[in-house]
């Protein structure tokens, strides 16, 4: 049996106690104590805090998301983090609400409902939970799917909303030579079974928030910002919304009619399609969009943003470049939520 140790938290303080074998985060979780995350691979940056006291180390993170200057200063990963003695470590980003509030994270064991591809690269996957019968999330959270037969699992967001816990939808990127892409092209069909734990992800709509929303995808990307406007939508929130959606070619682009359908539901909404490479676009029938990469035109388009709430969502890079022109916008920090689709091949 592990040694134990305890953990305060500041400046919120909260005690708990954490074996050696495990991380701060994973503790955290098995102990109702929702601390901010997103990727749990030491690869965002999310959970970073700062170690007020204390003999901890940390393990297989990447230098892009806690940089040798920041580590001699005493900050960490916490999801990469392990402690050898009581310690006390100041949370550089939490949201109160949730710290004792989160849904408590579940092991679910679903069957497959539908495969059904949107584009050439991203296949929408229904599951519906049997044991148990439903999945409790909120809009703009993930789960990890297990890879059947191995101890692997991959992270992908909802596209469904709460109202459904019984159908549940991710819409998944397949990538070249990807394990979980290799799946979806043949290994599994309808009614096979896939485990599923969550929810995790920190991006979730704030209760009591009034700020404008500005949403960002890319690719995938699509899937956690259509749980929040479908929720907004069917809960009538009155917040405006503007979804900005990149893709690469006119031919990338999905779900228009039903993000159409969505928007109908809220009081002030704007879907703007970005393609980067229209190149031999035939700009066919009722499909408008704006040419450029994402960010440019939110740059373009959104001269308010510092006045918004923002929700990001997709490949690194793409996110990467979003948060570059918030911070030159002046949004601040704490208006800004984000999922970057990191993936266990690369750091
Ligand atoms: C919080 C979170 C939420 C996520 N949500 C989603 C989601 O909703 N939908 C979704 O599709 N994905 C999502 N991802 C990414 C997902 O978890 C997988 O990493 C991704 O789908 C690749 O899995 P794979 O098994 O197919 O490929 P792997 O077997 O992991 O990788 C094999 C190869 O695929 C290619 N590859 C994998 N990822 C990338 C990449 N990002 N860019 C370029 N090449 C790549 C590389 O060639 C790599 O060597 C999310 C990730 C995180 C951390
Ligand atoms: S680096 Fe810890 S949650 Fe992403």
């Amino acid at each position: 049996m592990a040694d134990t140790h305890r953990i305060n938290f500041e400046p919120v303080d909260i005690d708990m106690e954490v074996r050696e074998d495990e991380s701060i985060l994973d503790a955290a979780f098995r102990q109702g104590i929702h601390l901010m995350h997103g990727c749990r691979e030491g690869r965002c940056s999310a959970c970073k805090s700062f170690v007020l006291d204390g003999d901890i180390q940390m393990e297989n993170y990447s230098t892009f998301a806690c940089n040798e200057s920041e580590v001699d200063e005493g900050f960490v990963l916490l999801c990469r983090t392990h402690a050898y003695s009581d310690c006390t470590i100041e949370l550089l980003n939490f949201d109160e609400d949730e710290l004792l509030g989160g849904l408590p994270i579940q092991d679910v064991t679903t069957r497959v409902v539908a495969v059904e591809s949107m584009t050439g690269d991203i296949v929408s996957l229904r599951l519906a939970p049997t044991a148990p019968e439903g999945f409790q999330f909120k809009a703009g959270q993930y789960a990890d799917l297990h890879l059947p037969g191995t101890e692997e699992t991959r992270s992908f967001s909802m596209a469904s909303t709460p109202s459904s816990p019984g159908d549940v939808e991710f819409l998944i990127k397949k990538y070249p030579g990807g394990k979980f892409a290799a799946l979806l092209d043949d290994g599994i069909s309808v009614g096979d079974e896939i485990a599923l734990t969550g929810p995790y992800g920190s991006s979730t709509l704030k209760d009591g928030h009034v700020l404008p929303v500005v949403c960002i995808g890319g690719g995938a990307g699509m899937a956690p910002i259509l749980s929040l406007v479908r929720h907004m939508s069917e809960t009538s929130n009155p917040r405006p919304v503007h979804f900005y959606y990149g893709a690469r070619t006119p031919e990338d682009l999905f779900y228009i009619d039903e993000i159409s359908e969505v928007g109908r539901g809220l009081t002030d909404f704007a879907f703007i399609a970005c393609v980067s490479d229209a190149a031999g676009a035939q700009g066919s029938g009722s499909l408008s969009f704006e040419e450029g990469n994402v960010t440019d035109v939110v740059r373009r388009l959104e001269p308010g943003i510092a006045k918004s709430e923002v929700y990001l969502c997709g490949p690194p890079p793409m996110v990467d470049a979003a948060l570059e022109l918030l911070d030159v916008c002046g949004t601040p920090k704490d208006q800004v939520f984000y999922d970057k689709f990191t993936s266990p091949a690369f750091d």
